[in-house]
């Protein structure tokens, strides 16, 4: 009986590898399951293979959708949006937590998507730039205001921009210019438009005293 579970376990384990490499040369573009892959194994062989394995489809609320993926343990959730779920509008620059384009809302506090493991977002909502826009397909408030005080420049940076400015304004309504300074510090622009973004800011909070053009 040990040596019939011991041969079931060594079946899985080779199975389990196949099926491990199959995936990685298919990146990621078949459904996964332990159940799945364990399929026709004996009951005991199963049981373990589950118990040491890490689910891979996986459902992420992104922009108030519900959203079944096949997420590899250690991927980020920058790579989930933009190569699995075709989210591209947020950006990959650094890819290691120092510019911000990557910046999305996890219920509705900013944080770098390039720095974020897809699997600990399961069960929270996330925001991109994408899904700013109201019913009807028009531009969010702080996304009109950039566009009003000519915010980007080449425009890289700028949904990190927008997504950080829009959750700085669910925390601060109305922040001060300087409030807001302080708050956009992790987003960074090679073109320097920062003033231009602060003004959009300042513009989408209503606080038209702290606009300063030509600054
Ligand atoms: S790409 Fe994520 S912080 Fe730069
Ligand atoms: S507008 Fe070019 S990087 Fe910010």
């Amino acid at each position: 009986m040990t040596e019939i579970i011991a041969s079931a376990d060594h079946e899985a384990r080779r199975l389990s590898r196949r099926e491990f490499i199959k995936r990685v040369i298919a990146s990621g573009a078949v459904a996964s399951s332990a159940s799945f892959v364990m399929s026709g194994c004996a009951p005991g062989a199963r049981r373990a293979a589950v118990a040491g394995s890490v689910e891979r489809l996986i459902t992420l609320n992104v922009n108030g959708q519900d959203r079944r993926v096949d997420v590899l343990p250690q991927e980020t959730l920058a790579t989930t949006l933009r190569y699995k779920l075709g989210l591209t509008g947020t950006k990959l620059s650094c890819d290691r937590a120092e510019c911000g384009a990557c910046t999305v809302m996890i219920d509705d506090v900013t944080h770098y998507s390039c720095s974020t493991l897809t699997h600990t977002v399961r069960a929270r909502k996330v925001v991109t730039v994408e899904g700013l826009r109201g019913p009807n397909g028009e531009l969010h408030p702080v996304q009109q205001a950039f566009v009003d005080e000519l915010g980007p420049q080449c425009g890289f940076c700028t949904p990190g921009q927008v997504v950080a400015a829009v959750a700085l304004l669910k925390k601060n309504p109305k922040p001060t210019r300087e409030q807001a300074r302080h708050a956009m510090a992790g987003n960074l622009c090679r073109c320097a438009a920062y003033d231009n973004y602060l003004n959009a800011i300042m513009r989408a909070a209503g606080n038209t005293a702290e606009i300063h053009h030509g600054a």
